[in-house]
Order: structure tokens, then C-alpha cells, then sequence
């Protein structure tokens, strides 16, 4: 009997492990025919070298073509201290945005991760985040804030170009005073004055410790961030608070800025008590400079920078911008949101400028389940980067993609939904600010091109560690004679 029961339960362990070896096979052989092939370069290191090198030189796609052309399309890398999978291929990439079922999540370098709350909408998922980007994106795209923010930003514009005459400027720096006015007032209606530069200040010290070590004690980078963040807070605090005592005598009144928003339609925020609600809001305004601090002063930028280097571009943009101008000057009305935008080489050229500039060159996400797409697998766990550069450099793509041709937009059309066209990205996470980006960008080019001629000294562009020009681009402007 002893011996019976002994090779019945010899046999089943003969069965689980015969179950379980099949699977582990199975699995690893899926794994191994799959995930994509490429190289892990050296211990810790990875390929980051490389990877940072090719971000130096006058072609940052380097590091890209180089594997696309051993490897393929979509192949496997280890850079900045993680092992990632990099897809060029603009159907990979569509599904990786596209998110759907939640498969991936972002995935920022631990330093940012600090730097934002968890509240964050960079950081948030699922129906939260779903929640939180449709009200940001609905507010900012509205023709309302459109129609307000437009005279705002003409006086911003204007204001910045009068003080460029009969000196050398560095059009880097001095476009940021434009965007990060505008872009606190969307936010918190904060007008120029004092607590606008504590803001400028302090944002400033805030960004230095997004890409460093994450090490947090007193004298580190990102101690000095966390602190000036606690000094903004404190600001942005108080600009809440108030807002919110006016709020609670007349819910009625409009939705001025961002800050009313989320006052308004507290969702997620809703079960929490009043100061935590604050402090949650308070929190996500400061978090929401991060995105448009940097991104839209550096496509002006470029803007001036590829317009310096193709002078047909710029005349016939000066032409369509001239007969705007004249015509708003017999008519002698104000210019509306609607004007700006519809000048269709001004758009072109916008178009052009964010397909080459690349401001936002990789999407970084992280796989929270095995995931099958075109054939590769994505491990869960593992980071995926789409690259945004690969796919708008790519000659498949673009006939002759490193001309600036702003013609090009007229055979293509500006198809919002191309899967190789996304400076914005896409799916559940476009980009909120895309309308109000290129409203700014045409009143910028506008008021520009119609006002100065300019000569800009030779410079060149730097991809790593974010987009930006050697030396600033310096410039020397001309008013012309209109
Ligand atoms: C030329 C200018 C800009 C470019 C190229 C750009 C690009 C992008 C891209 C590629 C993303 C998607 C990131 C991802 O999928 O993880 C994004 C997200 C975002 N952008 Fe922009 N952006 C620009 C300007 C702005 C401005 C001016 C604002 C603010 C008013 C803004 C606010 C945001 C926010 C809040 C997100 C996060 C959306 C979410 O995760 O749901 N952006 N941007």
C-alpha cells in the first residue's frame, strides 16, 4: 500500500515538474525568439557613452542608424542605466502612445521622479490621468482662452522685441521671457511683477536637478531643487488659497486659469480634506511648468534658426505675414486668435520646424505586462523608448529629411493623426499645450518677421542632454521699414 501511495505521488511530482519545465521552455523560448536583438554594451554603463557621444555631433541619429542597421527597426539597448528596448519603426511606436489596456506607463529617471509629486499628471495613470488630461487639454485648446490669451501674448511678444534693437541678443534666453509669462498666466493668471520673478528664479533652480543624482542631503543638486520647489510652493500656496476663498462665496464665476480649473472640478482631489486639496493643486500647477518651460522656447528658436539658414522660407513667410499685417492696419481691427492661425506657410513652417527640431526626442515608457507588438516582445518590467527623431529623419518618411522645406506641408497636409508626425506625441497623453504652442509660434513669427530683419551668427545645434543651440543663437536685429 506504502509502495502504491509513494509512486502515485512520485508520479505526480514527475508531472508538475515535466508542467513546469515545458513552461519555463516555452517561455523562454518566446523570450528568446522575440525580444528584440541588439547589445548591452558594458557592465553598468551600457551603451550611455555612445548614446550621449552621438547626442554631441551634428547628427544626433547616429547611435539610432547604427544599430537600426544591424539590428532592425526596433532593437535592444542598455543606456542610462537602464536595459530599454528603442522602436523607430512609427507603427510600434503608434501602439506604445496609443497605450490601449494600460500596458505602459511612464518612465522617468528616478531624479524627476523626486522632483514631481506623485499627483503629478506626468506621473498619473489610468482613469485618473484620463481625467486629469482631457480637463487640462479641454481648457487650454478652448477658442475661449484662445480669444483672451491671444492679446497677452501679442503684448508679450511686442514688449520683448522692443528691447532687442542696437545690441546682440541671445534669442534662446530672451524668447523664454516671452513663453514663461504667458505660460504662468494660463496657469495662475500672475502678471509680471515680484511674484513672477520669485517663480523665474526659483523654476530655474528647480529644473537643474531634473536629470542629476538622485542623492537628497543638504548641498546635493537635488536637495537644492527639492528646496526651491518648497519655496515656489509656498508662493503658489497662497495664489491657491485666496483663489479659493473668492471661489467659495461665487462658484459662479469663470474659469480664468488653470488654478479656477482644478478649484472647480476637483475629482480626484474631491475626498481629501481642504488643505490637501490645496496642496494637491498646488503641487500640480508647479509641476505643469515643467513640460512647457523649456519645450516651446526652444522651437522659436530653432524657428529662427532654420529661417536664418533658408531665405527663400523666410521671404515668403514675410510676405504672407506682411499681407496680414497690412490688412489688419486698413481694417483697423485687432488681430484674433484666428488670424494668426490662418496663414497656411506660417503653419507649414511651424510644421517643418517641430518635424526637424525634435524637441522631444524619445517617449519613455515602461511595460507593465509581456507585450507583443509587430512580432517583438516587450518583457514586462522593461523600459521602451519610441523615438520621435528616428521616424521624423527617416527618408521613408520625408523626402530628403534633413532640408528644410517648409513646401513639403503642402503635399503632405498637416494630418494630426500620422503616425509619423508626432513632436506632440499621441494618444492618451498629446500633448495639452500643442494649440497654444503654435498660437504662440505664429504670433512670435509674426510680429518678428513683419518688424525686424536680422542677421544670426553661425551656431549649432546640441541634442543631449535636451535640444539647444551652442551659443544661444546670438543675433543682431534690424527694424525694417514697413
Ligand atoms: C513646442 C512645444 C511643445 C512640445 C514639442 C511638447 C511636446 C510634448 C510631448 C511629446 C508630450 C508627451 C509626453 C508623453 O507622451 O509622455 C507632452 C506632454 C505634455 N505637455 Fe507638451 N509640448 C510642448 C509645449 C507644451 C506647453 C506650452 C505646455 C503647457 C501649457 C505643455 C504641457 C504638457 C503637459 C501637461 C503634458 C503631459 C500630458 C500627459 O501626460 O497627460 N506642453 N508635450
Amino acid at each position: 500500500m506504502e509502495c502504491y501511495y509513494c509512486v502515485y505521488l512520485m508520479g505526480i511530482i514527475v508531472l508538475l515538474m515535466s508542467w513546469w519545465f515545458v513552461k519555463e521552455k516555452n517561455e523562454n523560448s518566446k523570450r528568446n525568439m522575440k525580444v528584440p536583438k541588439g547589445n548591452s554594451g558594458w557592465p553598468l554603463l551600457g551603451e550611455t557613452l555612445d548614446f550621449i557621444a552621438s547626442g554631441y555631433t551634428s547628427r544626433p541619429l547616429s547611435f539610432m542608424e547604427n544599430r537600426k542597421s544591424i539590428y532592425g527597426n526596433v532593437f535592444k539597448t542598455s543606456i542610462l542605466g537602464s536595459s530599454v528596448i528603442v522602436s523607430t519603426d512609427p507603427e510600434v511606436n503608434k501602439v506604445i502612445l496609443q497605450n490601449q489596456g494600460n500596458i505602459f506607463v511612464p518612465a522617468y529617471p528616478k531624479s524627476i521622479r523626486e522632483l514631481m509629486g506623485e499627483h503629478s499628471i506626468l506621473q498619473m495613470n489610468g482613469n485618473i490621468h484620463k481625467k486629469m488630461h482631457s480637463l487640462i487639454a479641454c481648457f487650454l485648446k478652448s477658442p475661449q482662452l484662445k480669444a483672451r490669451i491671444t492679446s497677452d501674448i501679442e503684448h508679450s511678444v511686442k514688449q520683448c522685441l522692443a528691447s532687442w534693437t542696437h545690441k546682440t541678443i541671445y534669442i534662446q534666453d530672451e524668447v523664454k521671457k516671452i513663453t514663461f509669462t504667458i505660460l504662468i498666466k494660463v496657469l495662475m493668471s500672475v502678471g509680471p511683477g515680484e511674484d513672477l520673478e520669485l517663480l523665474k528664479r526659483e523654476f530655474g533652480e528647480f529644473i537643474k536637478g531634473l536629470i542629476c543624482l538622485p542623492i537628497k542631503f543638504p548641498g546635493t543638486r537635488l536637495y537644492k531643487s527639492l528646496k526651491a520647489k518648497e519655496r515656489m510652493m509656498k508662493m503658489v500656496r497662497r495664489i491657491v488659497e485666496e483663489r479659493r476663498n473668492v471661489m467659495m462665496n461665487n462658484n459662479n464665476g469663470a474659469v480664468n486659469d488653470v488654478v479656477d480649473l482644478l478649484l472647480r472640478d476637483k475629482g480626484e482631489f474631491s475626498h481629501s480634506s481642504s488643505s490637501l486639496v490645496i496642496e494637491m493643486i498646488s503641487q500640480n500647477i508647479i509641476e505643469m511648468i515643467i513640460p512647457g518651460e523649456e519645450t516651446l522656447p526652444t522651437a522659436m528658436t530653432l524657428s529662427l534658426k532654420f529661417l536664418s539658414d533658408s531665405p527663400l522660407a523666410l521671404s515668403k513667410l514675410m510676405e504672407e505675414n506682411m499681407e496680414l499685417k497690412k490688412k489688419k492696419m486698413d481694417s483697423s481691427y485687432d488681430y484674433t486668435w484666428t488670424d494668426y492661425m490662418s496663414l497656411p506657410f506660417t503653419q507649414n513652417v511651424i510644421s517643418e520646424t517641430l518635424r526637424m527640431a525634435n524637441i522631444v526626442n524619445g517617449i519613455w515608457r515602461k511595460a507593465v505586462k509581456d507585450v507583443e507588438i509587430k512580432g517583438y516582445l516587450i518583457p514586462k518590467d522593461w523600459s521602451v523608448m519610441a523615438s520621435l527623431t528616428s521616424v521624423h529623419l527617416d527618408e521613408k518618411n520625408y523626402e530628403n529629411p534633413f532640408k528644410f522645406d517648409p513646401w513639403r506641408w503642402e503635399k503632405i497636409g498637416v494630418v494630426a493623426s500620422s503616425n509619423c508626425f508626432t513632436p506632440f506625441g499621441s494618444g492618451h497623453r498629446l500633448c495639452p499645450g500643442l494649440e497654444l504652442s503654435r498660437l504662440e509660434l505664429s504670433i512670435f513669427l509674426h510680429h518678428l518677421v513683419t518688424t525686424y530683419s536680422w542677421v544670426a551668427e553661425r551656431d549649432e545645434i546640441v541634442y543631449f542632454p535636451t535640444v539647444k543651440m551652442k551659443k544661444k543663437l546670438p543675433i543682431r536685429v534690424q527694424p525694417i521699414n514697413t
